[in-house]
């Protein structure tokens, strides 16, 4: 076997490697979570987070690759999370990719996360259609953006405060759903009523965001109202999050006229968003290109796929960890 790319992500709470080839057939993948680690502190706990990291990131690797009877020689490239993400975090998986890089005479590229987002709709056949208006919703970000290419990048807005992930998190906690929230939230919307008002925040904004107001609103409705059902409020508040996110995609269509209009990030898991999205890009006419839904969160395949591009436009950024790295950046 040859032409394969090796991933590594480890931005945040999961570490994950892979093994993808050119098409985007994952011919292996090991994804460690660390829920149990920091379920208890309602939140991840950075710290905690590299240490885990530290503990199965070789034999991760290893496992991969003997899992798919993969050899150093096999590998056309490493790809690793160089940011945005936890620094201590981001150290572990770039620490590693580099090591390994030596050892094998593999040359290792630093990959921008938000990157590995966009390109995780070419896993397993998927296929973007240029140019495309892309919505990236996740755990960190909130954004909206025009490409015409793979790196010509038009940012056309972001959220102000909390992103769309981060308020389903915050919400899923206020009514006892435990973490992480955003499924759970997903899973008891579908069998509840959107009944309960609550504020579209900066829908008619052009494409900027804002959701913290709308998480405020949840809060002082559950304290005025502490019965509320469960369901009921959950599917308000996804009905809530879904205008606001339509109603951007929406004008972004109708402004950009692209070929596609592409979703992704750990929102894009949401079946609700799935569906909404689907109902807009099939009024305007193109293409709605989503990840598969197993590669919608974080993982290392979504990395080797966009490392790919990282090769062959010969772009090889260093093995440095960049936090706060914006989508601007390789
Ligand atoms: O992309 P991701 O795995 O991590 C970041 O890069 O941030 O996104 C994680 C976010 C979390 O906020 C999680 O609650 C949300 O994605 N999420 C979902 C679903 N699955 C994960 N939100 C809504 N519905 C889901 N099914
Ligand atoms: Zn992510």
């Amino acid at each position: 076997m040859s032409g394969l790319i090796l991933g590594i992500e480890t931005s945040c709470d999961d570490t994950s490697v892979a093994l993808v080839d050119r098409s985007g057939h994952v011919a292996a993948i090991k994804t460690v979570s660390q829920f149990e680690i920091h379920e208890a502190f309602g939140g991840v706990y950075p710290e905690l987070a590299s240490r885990a990291h530290l503990e199965v990131i070789l034999p991760t690797v290893q496992e991969v690759m003997t899992a798919a009877s993969v050899t150093p020689d096999d590998l056309t490239a490493i790809g690793v999370t160089r940011g945005p993400g936890l620094i201590g975090s981001l150290l572990v998986g770039l620490s590693t990719a580099e090591a390994l890089s030596m050892g094998w005479g593999v040359p290792a590229y630093g990959v921008n996360h938000l990157r590995g987002h966009i390109r995780s709709v070419e896993l397993e056949g998927g296929k973007t259609e240029f140019p495309a208006v892309i919505m990236l919703v996740s755990g960190g970000h909130t954004l909206i953006a025009e490409l015409k290419d793979p790196w010509s990048y038009r940012l056309l807005g972001s959220t102000r405060d909390d992103s769309v992930g981060e308020s389903y998190d915050k919400v899923a906690r206020m009514l006892g759903l435990g973490m992480p929230g955003g499924p759970a939230i997903d899973r008891a919307a579908q069998t509840g009523t959107p009944v309960l008002r609550l504020p579209r925040p900066m829908k008619n904004d052009a494409y900027e965001f804002s959701f913290s107001g709308l998480k405020s609103s949840v809060a002082r409705h559950i304290e005025k109202h502490p019965d509320v059902s469960i369901e009921d409020m959950s599917a308000s508040f996804v009905a809530a999050c879904m205008d606001v996110l339509t109603a951007k995609a929406d004008r972004a269509l109708t402004e950009c006229k692209p070929r596609s209009l592409v979703i992704v990030g750990g929102v894009a898991a949401s079946r609700q968003l799935r569906e909404a999205m689907g109902e807009v890009a099939g009024r305007h006419g193109v293409e709605l290109c989503l990840p598969p839904m197993k590669w919608a969160t974080d993982n290392a395949a979504m990395i080797a796929m966009a490392t790919w591009d990282y090769v062959e436009r010969g772009v090889q950024p260093e093995l440095m960890p960049k936090p706060n790295l914006s989508l601007e950046t390789p």
